[in-house]
Parts: structure tokens; C-alpha cells; sequence
């Protein structure tokens, strides 16, 4: 090889070299501006949480929120799923967030990283690890030395990892903004004043990993300096950071809303979200993060709650599969368009306000050397239409809840409540499979729990997180006992359950099931002469995310207290018999959704299936036709359980969880404050009918589809399908 080939190939090597160095950004603020390296900036940013989708549908997705006009993504770091157990750590797979920031990047995006690692995020236990909590000694989210330090370590992990592949913006990365813990201001008070010095060492400890971009806390109006404090909510316009050098930045604009079993669809509309952000930027905004932009799928155990859904949707600009909701996502990227017209007006902060009175007002942001102009003309009323006549800069239809965007403050560019972009309808459309699925299935064997054999014991009711440390959903408590004498008796038994699935039985009979946030269950019993076995087996349906002590909430039969009332006698409190212990099913210690689990004997192929039967798993294999529409397996007819392609979770299905039928409607009025249960629709469907099966879980030869029943249902109908565009 010539020399001159070399020198070309160096000098190759030293230009990229100093556009590396050339490319580190230098993130400073202002009240009214992100400056980056010198430019005055606002910022679109929207949340697109890397687990609730798949390594292969990320790239798609940061192209569809930067042709919808966003600047920067955000993600939280989820603690529990990086850290299953102490010090066994996995960033593989759809948690590489370092993969996960380089496509943003690659895509031209900034980032912002939202730590927590206390996240809520409807996210299983708020993205604590269940270990955590089982430390002894420890209390979350004060100040706890226990907690504190096990926080620091993976922040600073996480951060370190960020440095090492140079992803903070001063390094040349993406990232412009950190967050620490999420919205401890809003349940802060219980925790007195433990809770102020831990949010005081939160800002210190976040401060010392020297990050080089700014640290924001969310929901935190006594941030300490220099954490910038930010707001969440469905409208941000009167929020004022507590500092006045601070920009004003919304970290979370709910572009929809989340759901639980038994809810029906919640629906934001575009014209709702445009008016919220017009009127943030119009009053001083600085920085707007969609939550969400793309919810996504809760695969695995992920979905917290108790009782989120398994589909994250969120109605969301992008929907749970990744296309765009239309109008939504459209009538958002021409408000962003809008909005960037102004950026230089908006950033500079000159800015007058002039009230024509019925909640109608006009906000001009200018140049008084240039006299360039940019205007806000909002209509905050929530009935009455505006005509409001500006002189010589023209007269304008403003509709009630509405802000026109003045580019010049003499032309309309936008108005939040005129939507030009077209709707489009989302449809599943049968896949030709050919013939129908044909199915297996295999007996959760459970003759081991019903005659009491656990694998450990005690004298008292376990708190069900304290006992599985969240390895499954399942936790049998089991114990006997002794009937003396040498009649059968009847007998009620009691059981009081802090949630939030129970499935009771005596002496090897199903006596009965009952699901909630805590309940009291009642169910008749036999108990014969002699030993008498009580089984229960407590399921969890996501722990509990949100609210001051949350952490502390207790789950399964924690204390009890169970009782057995025989009649004519009095009541027998077993609450500390001793009581033997098994956490999670034989079919999942022997990984029957795994369908290379080497124990393909126990399936069994008999034309009849046992329909309506609990504790089953079912398997079927399939095909499914090349392309890129999205795949989803509708498991209408099925009770509750959990799903699996090829080994790969889906998540929790419960379509037998119905939404109430009332309070439904197909229009929306837009205007006046929105909330969760404004505008809904799906009254009397499942909550959750179809789950996604991403394409990259599936190979073109054979499929196979997993699905572990615990309560009863009929696979007969399972099929899957393909989420496509149609007419309206
Ligand atoms: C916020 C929280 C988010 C999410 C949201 C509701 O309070 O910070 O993580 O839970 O509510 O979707």
C-alpha cells in the first residue's frame, strides 16, 4: 500500500477527530431561551420510553417524531428492569438505552434523560427493584442512608455509562437535559422533614456527577439551585419556575391518558393538546416534552398500577404499534412549524399582552430595532367564538378554547381548533392463515400446592413482595387443618387480601375467585374429618406505581387475616398457623412459554380443549405473512393470563375485563378543561382485546404462541391479525 494512502487515511482519521471535537455542544438557559452553543432555542420534545417497543421499531419511531417536528426525545431509565436483581445487571435487547440515545442522535435529535430512577411511569413499582425495598433497614425515596446510597450507585452507573459513550452534549452526544427523582414535590409533605433533606441531597448528588448539561426536577417548586424545577400536567401555561432565571419548561404535556383493566378508551384531542402548547409558548414557554409521543407496549410484568393494561397507547401522536395517529400527530407538526417561525421573537423576551376582554388576549413578541413581530391571539372562553379586528394587522376568527398563531402579527399560519390534516382509521384486518389455529395445551399442575408442599414456612401470613421478591406474579399460601372430629362441618372461609387476585382452595376444590385493590373474601367450605388442606394462591397484577409511601402499599394476604367460620362454632383465626410458602407456578419454573422448554411431552393434542378450565396453557403455532404492518393476536374469549411468541413476552392479557357500558360517545367537544374521563369511547369491549406482536418477534417459517390461562377462557377464537390504515 502506497505511503500516500496512508496519509489520506490519517488524515481522514484527524478530520473526523476534530469534528468530534468540533461537535461538542455547550447547553446554557436563560428565562426565555435553551441556548445551545450560542443559539437561542425552544425546544419540542417528545417521550418515547425505549422498553415499551423494540430495538427494530426505534428508528422508525425517532423519524416519525422528527418529521413530526420534534427536536429532542426523552426517555426515563428504568431502575427495576436494568437491575433485576442486585448487581446483575441487563442493558440488552430493547433496554440498550446507549443504542437506544446513538439513534437519536443519528436521527439529528437531541435527548433528554429522565433518571428517576424513581420513574412512576404507570411502570411496575415505579421502576424500584422489589430487592430494594426488601433490604432491611431501608426506606424509599427519604432520607434513608440505605436508600440514598443504593440510589447514588445507579445514577451513577447509568451516568457513567452515558460518559463512557460520550452521550452528554458536552461530549458531542444528544443529551441536553437530566432529570433526578420525578414529581417528589407532589407527596412530599408526609415525608416532613426527611423529605427536604433528601430532595436537598438529590440535588447535590445529581450536581456532583458533573454532567455538563443542566439538571431539572419535575413537580418540585422548592427545587434547589441549580435544578432547574418543571411542570407536568395537562396545561402548563401559569406555571412559574422558582427561580426567574430559569426557563420554563414542561416536562410532561399528557398527550392522552393511560388505563386499567376494566377502562374504557380515553381520548385527548388534537385540537386540546395544540391549544395547551400554543398557550405554553404564548405565556413564556421555553421547552414542551410530549408524555407520550410513543407509549407503547408493557411487555412482560412491566405494567404497574396496580391494574394498568398491557398496551400503553396513551393516544399518543404515535400510536402503540408506531403509526401516526391522525390528525393528532399532523396537527401537531404544523403547530411546531407555526411555533419555529417565531423561535428568534420568542426567545428574546420582549413581549407585550393586550386583553380584549371574555377571556380573548393578545400576546406580541418583538424586535423594536427590526420591528419584526410574532403574535399569539388566544380565546380561552369556553363556548363563546371570538371576532376579534386587530386594525391594520387584520381581523380574525378565533373559536372558543382556541389560539391562532400571527406570523408577522398580521397572518394566521395556525389555529389550534381548524384541523386540515386528515383523520385516519386504524383497522385489524384478518391474517389467511389457511387453516385455523390448531391448538395444545398442558395442565398447570398444581397437585403439589393443593396438598400444602410449599418450599419454606412460617407462623404468620407473608406480605407478598416481601415473599417473591416480584420473581412472578404467583405466591401460594398454604397451610392445614385438623378436624377432630368425625363429622364433616360446614364452614365459611374468610380471607382478608390486600390484592389483588385470590384463588382459593379447600381440600383440593376450587371454592372460588376473587379479584381487587383489597377486598374481604367469603366463600363456603367443607371441612371433612381429619387433615383439612387450605391452598390460596395470590396473584399481582402489577405493583403499585404512585402516591406518597407507595412503596410501603402492602400486597397478597399480608397479615390476613384468614379465618375459617365453622357453623355453630366460633370463628378460628389461622392467621399464624404455620403457613408453607411457594412463589410462582411449576409451569413457569419448568419455562412451558418457552417453546424450546425441554418438556414437549406434556402437551397434549386431544381434540377437545379444556374450554372455561383455569390454570391452563395453551400453544398453537402459526404463520404470518411477509410485510411491515404491524401484528397484532386478538385473544378475544380468553380470561386472564399471560402471552408469548416465541418465547418473547407480550404481556398480561385480561379481555375478559369489560369497560362499563355507560358515558360513552363518538364526538368530542374540545373545548374546556380536559381530564381522563372527558372523552371516552369502547364502553362494553374488552379494555384490551388485541396485543401487539411486534414483527421481530416472529421468523418467516413457523411461530409459536404461548398463553398461560389462569382463570378460563376459549382459545377457539384466538387469531391474529394486521393493524392497517382505512377510509374514513
Ligand atoms: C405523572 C408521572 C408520569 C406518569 C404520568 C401519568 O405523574 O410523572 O410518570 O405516571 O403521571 O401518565
Amino acid at each position: 500500500m502506497s505511503s500516500s494512502y496512508w496519509t489520506r487515511i490519517l488524515l481522514i482519521l484527524n478530520l473526523s477527530f476534530v469534528c468530534l471535537l468540533s461537535s461538542a455542544t455547550q447547553v446554557d438557559y436563560d428565562a426565555n431561551a435553551i441556548i445551545i452553543n450560542g443559539e437561542r432555542r425552544v425546544i419540542f420534545s417528545g417521550a418515547i420510553h425505549y422498553p415499551r417497543s423494540t430495538p427494530q421499531m426505534w428508528p422508525d419511531l425517532i423519524r416519525k417524531a422528527k418529521d413530526g417536528g420534534l427536536d429532542a426525545i426523552e426517555t426515563y431509565i428504568f431502575w427495576n428492569a436494568h437491575e433485576p436483581q442486585r448487581h446483575q445487571y441487563d442493558f440488552s435487547g430493547n433496554l440498550d438505552f446507549i443504542k437506544f440515545f446513538k439513534l437519536v442522535q443519528e436521527a439529528g435529535l437531541y435527548a433528554i434523560i429522565r433518571i428517576g430512577p424513581y420513574v412512576c411511569s404507570e411502570w411496575n413499582y415505579g421502576g424500584f427493584p422489589v430487592w430494594l425495598h426488601n433490604i432491611p433497614g431501608i426506606q424509599l425515596r427519604t432520607n434513608n442512608e440505605i436508600y440514598k446510597n443504593e440510589m447514588q450507585i445507579f445514577t451513577t452507573k447509568i451516568v457513567n455509562m452515558c460518559k463512557e459513550a460520550n452521550l452528554f452534549a458536552p461530549q458531542g452526544g444528544p443529551i441536553i437535559l437530566a432529570q433526578i427523582e420525578n414529581e417528589y414535590g407532589n407527596i412530599m409533605g408526609p415525608y416532613k422533614e426527611a423529605g427536604k433533606s433528601y430532595i436537598n441531597w438529590c440535588a447535590q448528588m445529581a450536581t456532583s456527577q458533573n454532567i455538563g448539561v443542566p439538571w431539572i426536577m419535575c413537580q418540585q417548586s422548592d427545587a434547589p439551585q441549580p435544578m432547574i424545577n418543571t411542570c407536568n400536567g395537562f396545561y402548563c401555561d401559569e406555571f412559574v419556575p422558582n427561580n426567574p432565571k430559569s426557563p420554563k419548561m414542561w416536562t410532561e404535556n399528557w398527550t392522552g391518558w393511560f388505563k386499567k383493566w376494566g377502562d374504557k378508551d380515553p381520548h385527548r384531542t388534537p385540537q386540546d393538546v395544540s391549544f395547551a402548547v400554543a398557550r405554553f409558548f404564548q405565556a413564556g414557554g421555553v421547552l414542551q416534552n410530549y408524555y407520550m409521543y410513543h407509549g407503547g407496549t408493557n411487555f412482560g410484568r412491566d405494567a404497574g398500577g396496580p391494574f394498568i393494561i398491557t398496551s400503553y397507547d396513551y393516544d399518543a401522536p404515535l400510536d402503540e404499534y408506531g403509526n401516526l395517529n391522525q390528525p393528532k400527530w399532523g396537527h401537531l407538526k404544523q403547530l411546531h412549524e407555526a411555533i419555529k417561525l417565531g423561535e428568534k421573537l420568542l426567545t428574546s423576551g420582549n413581549v407585550t399582552t393586550k386583553q380584549f376582554g371574555n377571556g380573548v388576549n393578545l400576546t406580541t413578541y418583538s424586535n423594536t430595532t427590526s420591528g419584526e413581530r410574532f403574535c399569539f391571539l388566544s380565546n380561552t372562553n369556553t363556548s363563546q367564538d371570538a371576532n376579534v379586528d386587530l386594525q391594520q394587522d387584520g381581523k380574525y376568527f378565533v373559536p372558543a378554547w382556541s389560539v391562532s398563531i400571527l406570523h408577522g402579527c398580521n397572518k394566521e399560519v395556525y389555529n389550534t381548533a381548524k384541523v386540515n390534516t386528515e383523520t385516519t382509521v386504524m383497522v385489524k384486518k384478518p391474517i389467511e392463515l389457511g387453516t385455523k389455529l390448531s391448538w395444545t395445551w398442558a395442565q398447570e399442575t398444581i397437585r403439589d400446592t393443593l396438598h400444602g408442599k410449599g418450599s419454606f414456612n412460617a407462623a404468620k401470613l407473608i406480605e407478598q413482595k416481601e415473599a417473591t421478591s416480584d420473581v412472578s406474579d404467583y405466591l401460594w399460601y398454604m397451610t392445614s387443618i385438623e378436624n377432630m372430629g368425625t363429622s364433616s362441618h360446614n364452614a365459611t372461609l374468610y380471607v382478608k387480601s390486600s390484592g389483588q387476585v385470590l384463588h382459593a382452595y379447600v381440600n383440593s376444590k376450587h371454592i372460588g375467585s376473587q379479584f381487587g385493590y383489597d377486598f374481604e373474601f367469603n366463600q363456603p367450605a367443607i371441612l371433612r374429618p381429619g387433615k383439612n388442606f387450605l391452598t390460596l394462591l395470590s396473584a399481582t397484577v402489577g405493583l403499585q406505581n404512585y402516591g406518597e409511601f407507595f412503596d410501603l402499599g402492602p400486597e397478597g394476604l399480608a397479615g390476613g387475616p384468614v379465618e375459617l367460620n365453622v357453623d355453630g362454632m366460633a370463628s378460628l383465626n389461622l392467621s399464624s398457623n404455620i403457613w408453607n410458602y411457594k412463589v410462582g407456578l411449576n409451569g413457569e419454573a419448568k419455562r412451558l412459554y418457552d417453546p424450546n422448554s425441554p418438556h414437549p411431552q406434556i402437551w397434549k393434542s386431544s381434540k377437545k380443549l379444556p374450554i372455561g378450565k383455569p390454570m391452563k396453557w395453551y400453544r398453537t403455532s402459526f404463520k404470518i405473512p411477509p410485510g411491515t404492518s404491524p401484528v397484532v393476536v386478538d385473544l378475544q374469549g380468553m380470561g386472564k393470563g399471560h402471552a408469548w411468541v416465541n418465547g418473547n413476552s407480550l404481556g398480561r392479557y385480561w379481555p375478559s375485563q369489560i369497560a362499563d357500558t355507560n358515558g360513552c360517545s363518538d364526538t368530542c367537544d374540545y373545548r374546556g378543561e380536559y381530564k381522563p374521563e372527558k372523552c371516552v369511547t369502547n364502553c362494553g369491549n374488552p379494555s384490551q382485546r388485541w396485543y401487539h406482536v411486534p414483527r421481530s418477534f416472529l421468523n418467516d417459517g413457523t411461530n409459536t404462541l404461548i398463553l398461560f390461562e389462569e382463570m378460563g377462557g376459549n382459545p377457539s377464537h384466538v387469531s391474529f391479525q394486521t393493524v392497517v390504515a382505512a377510509a374514513v
